[in-house]
């Protein structure tokens, strides 16, 4: 047989080799890549004039100006005639520890000036009114209802204009990915990259995020409860407390549009297994396909 016929009856043979899985392959790639990271290009607003104005005014309850609406964070307005009840509630549940105007006592610290996102935060988490002092105050049902917590807020705040108002998270406004970036810099070291919380120094413990509702998470990150630091606007835009949310939003109930859950590490890690994962099959068919040709 001449060289020339010999190649000739190569080819055909090489083509089905290697050619047709590497299109194979190729093909599948793209269509794995594009099954997994669909949330990585999420929409986002990043225009500053709808960001508000962190609500640091304090000024919520005497009908100041909340946030101009349609950003990705717009701040509650508390019902100035909610006050006469929120004391009510106050001084039935809380005087006896932080003094009948909120100011401290020996027993627990001034509330004056705190804002309203604070209060919020402890008292719907359940973590006040606090039964043990001297144990670090955990999320547990609350004993008042949204109106009543609000009602208690209103009689606060009344007492001293200050502090960040209670956030409400437009989580359509943002960003997942942008979110676990910020997420695994700013929060995972405590809180561990999933969420699920672990102890810290002396006794301290950082707790699981999957109780927080949307609105206790971006308090939380706002206000610095406890030993957590708090991030205030210099920090983290509105956008990125926004992004942050969602994030943790997510890993709640991570939403798996059909792919396989890869322990919820996130959306970009779990594209980079996607890729890995949908490379190696790639691979395997390519083998499968050049035996089947032998
Ligand atoms: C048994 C005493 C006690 C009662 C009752 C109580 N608290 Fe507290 N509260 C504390 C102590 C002690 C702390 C500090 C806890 C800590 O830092 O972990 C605290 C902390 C707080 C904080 C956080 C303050 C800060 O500087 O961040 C808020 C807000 C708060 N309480 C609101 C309330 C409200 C509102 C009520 C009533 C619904 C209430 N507490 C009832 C003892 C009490
Ligand atoms: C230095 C450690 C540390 C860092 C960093 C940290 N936290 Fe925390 N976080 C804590 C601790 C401690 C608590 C509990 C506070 C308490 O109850 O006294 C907490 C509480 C919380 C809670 C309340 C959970 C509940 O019980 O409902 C949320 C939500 C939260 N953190 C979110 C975040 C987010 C989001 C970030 C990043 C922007 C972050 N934390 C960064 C330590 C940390």
């Amino acid at each position: 047989m001449s060289i020339e016929r010999r190649r000739a009856a190569k080819l055909p043979n090489l083509k089905r080799r290697v050619l047709l899985p590497a299109a194979v392959g190729v093909a599948a790639a793209g269509i794995t890549t594009l099954a997994l990271l669909p949330q990585a290009g999420a929409a986002q607003s990043n225009n500053p004039s709808d960001l508000g104005n962190y609500g640091y005014t304090g000024s919520y309850i005497y009908g100041g100006t909340p946030s101009k609406g349609g950003g990705p964070i717009t701040y509650e307005k508390l019902n100035p005639a909610s006050i006469p009840y929120g004391k009510t509630l106050f001084l039935e549940n809380c005087s006896t520890c932080h003094g009948v105007e909120a100011q401290g006592t020996t027993r627990a610290p001034n509330l004056q000036g705190l804002g309203a996102a604070t209060i919020d935060f402890w008292v719907s988490t359940g973590r006040m009114p606090l039964a043990d002092p001297t144990v670090q105050a955990v999320q547990k049902p609350p004993r008042f209802s949204r109106s009543q917590t609000l009602a208690i807020d209103a009689y606060v705040s009344s007492l001293a204009p200050g502090g960040p108002a209670i956030p409400n998270v437009n989580l359509t406004l943002a960003n997942l990915a942008q979110g676990e970036s910020l997420f695994s810099t700013n929060c995972a070291a405590c809180h561990t990259i999933t969420g699920a919380g672990d102890a810290l120094a002396s006794g301290v413990f950082a707790p699981s995020l999957m109780a927080a509702t949307t609105t206790q998470i971006a308090e939380a990150v706002r206000t610095g409860p406890g030993n957590m630091p708090r991030f205030g606007p210099n920090t983290l835009t509105d956008q990125q407390v926004a992004d942050v949310v969602k994030y943790v939003d997510y890993l709640k109930a991570p939403n798996d549009r059909g792919g396989i859950a890869i322990g919820h590490v996130g959306p970009v890690t779990e594209g980079f297994v996607g890729i890995i994962i949908g490379l190696g099959t790639v691979m395997l068919a390519g083998l499968w396909i050049g035996g089947r040709a032998k």
